[in-house]
């Protein structure tokens, strides 16, 4: 087995706070004191889409390395400097207050894996994970708390086995078009894989580190909030198994042993089951939700009518999904085409969840809004609008709180301006602006009102027992290291 050490982090800045008893707080009025005591907020990266550095360090070659067409590559087994690499970066967070939040496979991983087997479609794949899983664990575990095993498998599986747009670039007509693949059955053997490499990450975490070093394992869904397109039943049905199809088919088996049963109920044979053996670990493996939710959608039903690109295909649970409705976006525009402002969808999806999932915590582990593109430097610099998103989200957010939703943080995407997979460098999402050329970061307003919105608001309340915690744990590491 030869494997690199890669690491997927999102960082968190840490928090205090207080809960006040309005309903919805009006955006301009949001505050950090919305939020309970303890609520952390952070700002979240991927290592590959900050990076660079594709070839330092005796690093081997990832798929995007590959999908992005750089020749070269040698491969190794652990790599101390990929292990110093992800020290530092902990010890430096640690240093400066801030936790770390990793997670573990966040869409890039070894060529190797694709080449020597298929990757995701080949349950080696799963064993490969832990195996990597269990290195993260044993080298970061003593610091590193909050874990999550994979970013957004039910996105990877549609836009690298359903539309072919992220590598391994497989898929089948309707969906699009590619020299290999089976847009109807691939992508329903990834997941599998992938929820299966979860149900034995978390297990080996619970037999071998938990007790010792305390920490939490959970998982992040990509989760749009779904709207019917018309008022009828069809349409509401449509909506319903839009998140049963999307949301439910990635968190049903970790928390129920089965794939949701809407998903049973229109998929024939190649949905694979779970083997007995198989549901005793991955029933169960969740101590959190990751939630990355940026957009609502309009869903159409397909059972009874034709529909576009493949909504009339059990895959996407004969549904359909449009940002409009008769030419007239669901929310206002961003520079991404799915992605629109729609701030009551944050409620909505965390109280799907609260409700589906009998209030299990949650973490908002992904929210950000994508800039218009071909912004001038000054409106790029100057935000506003990226500042209105995320006062209005958060608004609703603690709305849902209030009313008993046990969410625990949020992660604004993106600390700085990075590489957005298959938009490239076209895509500006960051607190920090990122010269493409000179790699010089300049902060932006929205950096601004974030640290405003952290800092001052708190400034008369007690230190909050998570500060404390923080810090008590910084000095314990400064002893540990020192002595
Ligand atoms: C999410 C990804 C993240 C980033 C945002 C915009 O789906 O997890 O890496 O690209 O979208």
């Amino acid at each position: 087995m030869q494997v690199k050490v890669y690491c997927r982090f999102i960082l968190f800045l840490c928090m205090l706070v207080l809960c006040s008893p309005h309903s919805l707080a009006h955006p301009e009025e949001i505050k950090r004191s919305d939020f309970p005591s303890g609520f952390i907020f952070g700002a979240a990266t991927s290592a590959y889409q900050i990076e660079g550095a594709y070839l330092e360090d005796g690093k081997s070659l990832t798929n995007w390395d590959f999908f992005c067409q750089i020749n070269g590559g040698r491969f190794g087994k652990v790599n101390p400097s990929g292990i110093m690499f992800y020290n530092n970066i902990i010890d430096n967070l640690l240093a400066k207050g801030i936790e770390p939040f990793v997670t573990l496979h966040h869409h890039d991983l070894p060529q190797e894996f694709e080449d020597r087997y298929g990757a995701w479609l080949n349950p080696l794949m799963q064993e490969d994970f832990v195996y990597f899983a269990e290195i993260c664990f044993k080298n970061f575990g003593d610091r590193v708390k909050l874990w999550s095993t994979i970013n957004e498998p039910n996105l990877f599986a549609e836009m690298a086995y359903i539309k072919g747009v992220y590598p391994p670039a497989r898929c089948s007509e309707p969906f699009g078009n590619c020299s290999f693949g089976n847009s109807d059955l691939e992508p329903l053997i990834v997941m599998h894989n992938m929820l299966l490499a979860h149900g034995k990450v978390a297990k080996l975490y619970k037999d071998r580190f938990k007790s010792e070093q305390g920490g939490v394992v959970g998982i992040v869904i990509s989760m749009f909030m779904y709207e019917p397109l018309t008022d009828t039943k069809l349409d509401k049905e449509a909506a319903i198994r839009a998140l049963a199809f999307n949301v439910a088919w990635g968190l049903d088996p970790l928390i129920f042993g089965d794939y949701p049963p809407e998903m049973r109920q229109y998929h024939g044979s190649e949905l694979p089951q779970f083997s007995l053996e198989e549901i005793k670990y991955i029933n169960g493996s969740l101590d959190f939700i990751g939630v990355n939710h940026y957009s609502s959608l309009y869903a159409k039903d397909c059972t009874q009518s034709y529909c576009p690109l493949g909504g009339d295909h059990a895959v996407k649970g004969f549904t359909y999904t449009t940002g409009e409705r008769d030419g007239v976006p669901i929310g206002n525009r961003t520079g991404m085409e799915r992605f629109f402002v729609v701030p009551e969808g944050m409620e909505k999806i965390i109280n799907y969840l609260k409700n589906r999932y009998n209030n299990m915590p949650m973490y908002v582990t992904e929210n950000g809004y994508p800039s218009p593109q071909h912004q001038n430097l000054e409106d790029t610099l100057q935000d506003s609008d990226r500042i209105e998103f995320h006062k209005a989200y958060l608004a609703y957010l603690a709305k849902a709180i209030r009313d008993g939703a046990d969410v625990r943080g949020y992660f604004v995407w993106t600390l700085m301006d990075d590489f957005e997979w298959d938009h490239g460098y076209n895509q500006r999402l960051g607190l920090y602006y990122v010269n493409r050329s000179t790699l010089d970061r300049i902060p932006k307003l929205s950096r601004d009102w974030y640290k405003h919105f952290l800092s001052y608001d708190s400034v008369d309340n007690e230190r909050s027992n998570r500060e404390k915690f923080i810090s008590n744990k910084i000095q314990n590491y400064i002893n540990i290291r020192s002595s």
